[in-house]
């Protein structure tokens, strides 16, 4: 079995968080330190003198992924992914490796250690994101002011000492973080695109990950390796061949950016997560959390809304698996085992179709949340009724106004089969009389 149907496919939803001393000056993660990046349109330019001073006197808020980690368990989400160190360099636990981090700034502080306690008392399953760059270490070499504007694929290159270094230095922390906090089901790597394969030394990485925690998933940032795919701000069209997770802002940066309203809105958001999971994918939904660590309104807010739609609705999503075929029903669905669950996008205007499934199966449609059965009528082939065909055909349903769902009603279907593998039965027809 691969390792990813073992939790991963079915959580189907996730946080993101993106903390650290940025979040103090209400500036995007790491991107102003290099002038700002196209992708992040309201990243700020800071002076790298200005940027890490900033660091200095940042003293996280050991209490703040509790809140994090309760408002997603709220929310319905499964897991967890925390930025235990960015591009800029900062470790948000007390790594003996480099001296950039809480270990100096604020001895005695372990946000990945609360992080992670955090996950496991609220039963989520654990991510660690680790950039694979560090644009402040000695040996990387470090971004200065005259690098400035950062440009793709120009990014300087180490001595062969400074390599050797600061491999040495990736497998410390690495070590680090898959040693000292039990079982990390997930690590979540980034910024692979500044440095060749054999630089980062991807294969050394991914033995010692898989000897240090051999049942973790490994995200497909660390390249020729890894166990799913990552495609960011973006859905698919087609959904990639193997397991799959889109990451996503609620606005328009990671971090904590005090600029920054443009917000997505809840029914965008949460029609975001019915989309991902019909097609047989994750949502992983980012939050920036402010200096102190708390979660800003407007993602708190959306949050709250997850929680209301996923309460009545979760079970359409959590563990399910991808859907029918587009041409089935207008808009995502989603399985599990006998059941199919239309996700409605739209508030209908006539009762609506489910085409291609095997009518003569249906035991039952409702709408989640309520417990009632829905009348609806079904479409055959005038052939197949005379036939008596057990074959495929249409469900029409009428979805009474007052049980639609003001962001996304889900009707679930109830066969007395799978809907999605059901075979039609052809007649005999060598016997005609
Ligand atoms: C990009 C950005 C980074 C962000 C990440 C999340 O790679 O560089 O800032 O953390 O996407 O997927």
């Amino acid at each position: 079995m691969p390792r990813t149907e073992h939790w991963f496919e079915p959580a189907r939803f996730g946080l993101f968080v993106h903390w650290g001393p940025w979040a103090q000056a209400g500036w995007e993660a790491s991107w102003p330190l290099v002038g700002g990046v196209v992708g992040l349109p309201l990243g700020q330019d800071i002076p790298a003198d200005t940027y890490h001073a900033n660091a200095e006197t940042w003293q996280p808020n050991p209490a703040a992924p509790e809140e994090w980690i309760a408002a997603a368990a709220a929310a319905g989400m499964r897991y967890a992914v925390l930025t235990t160190r960015h591009h800029d360099g900062f470790a948000l636990w007390p790594s003996s490796y480099g001296d950039y981090g809480v270990a100096r700034t604020a001895p005695g502080v372990d946000i990945v250690g609360e992080f992670v306690a955090a996950c496991r008392r609220h039963g989520l399953k654990i991510g660690l994101y680790y950039s694979l760059p560090d644009w402040h270490h000695p040996a990387y070499p470090p971004f200065t002011d005259a690098m400035r504007p950062y440009v793709f694929g120009q990014y300087p290159a180490p001595t062969a000492e400074g390599l050797a270094e600061y491999q040495a230095y990736l497998r410390g922390q690495i070590t680090e973080l898959l040693t000292d906090y039990g079982t990390i089901e997930t690590i979540w790597f980034d910024g692979a695109w500044e440095r060749s394969p054999e630089m980062w030394d991807v294969d050394g990485l991914e033995q010692l990950i898989r000897q240090l925690q051999p049942d973790i998933l490994i995200n497909n940032r660390l390249p020729n390796h890894g166990d799913f795919d990552t495609p960011e701000q973006f859905v698919p069209p087609e959904p990639p061949p193997g397991p799959w997770e889109t990451c996503l802002t609620m606005n328009k940066s990671w971090g904590f950016n005090a600029i920054d309203d443009h917000y997505k809105s809840p029914a965008t958001l949460i029609h975001t997560l019915c989309e991902v999971a019909g097609k047989g994918g994750n949502l992983l939904l980012n939050i920036g959390p402010d200096g102190d660590g708390h979660i800003p309104q407007p993602q708190a807010d959306r949050l709250a809304h997850f929680q209301r739609w996923m309460e009545r609705n979760g079970e359409a999503i959590i563990g399910s698996s991808a859907g029918l075929k587009p041409w089935q029903f207008h808009g995502p669905t989603t399985l599990k085992g006998q059941m199919l669950y239309c996700h409605l996008l739209m508030q209908p205007v006539a009762p609506v179709s489910v085409r291609g499934v095997p009518v003569h199966h249906l035991q039952q449609v409702r709408i989640l949340g309520h417990s009632e059965a829905l009348p609806y009528e079904i479409r055959v082939p005038v052939m197949d009724e005379l036939m008596d065909i057990d074959g495929m055909g249409e469900v029409m349903i009428d979805v009474p106004e007052a049980y639609r769902d003001p962001v996304a009603t889900v009707l679930v279907l109830e066969f007395d089969c799978d809907p999605a593998r059901f075979e039609p039965v052809a007649p005999d027809m060598e016997n005609l009389a």
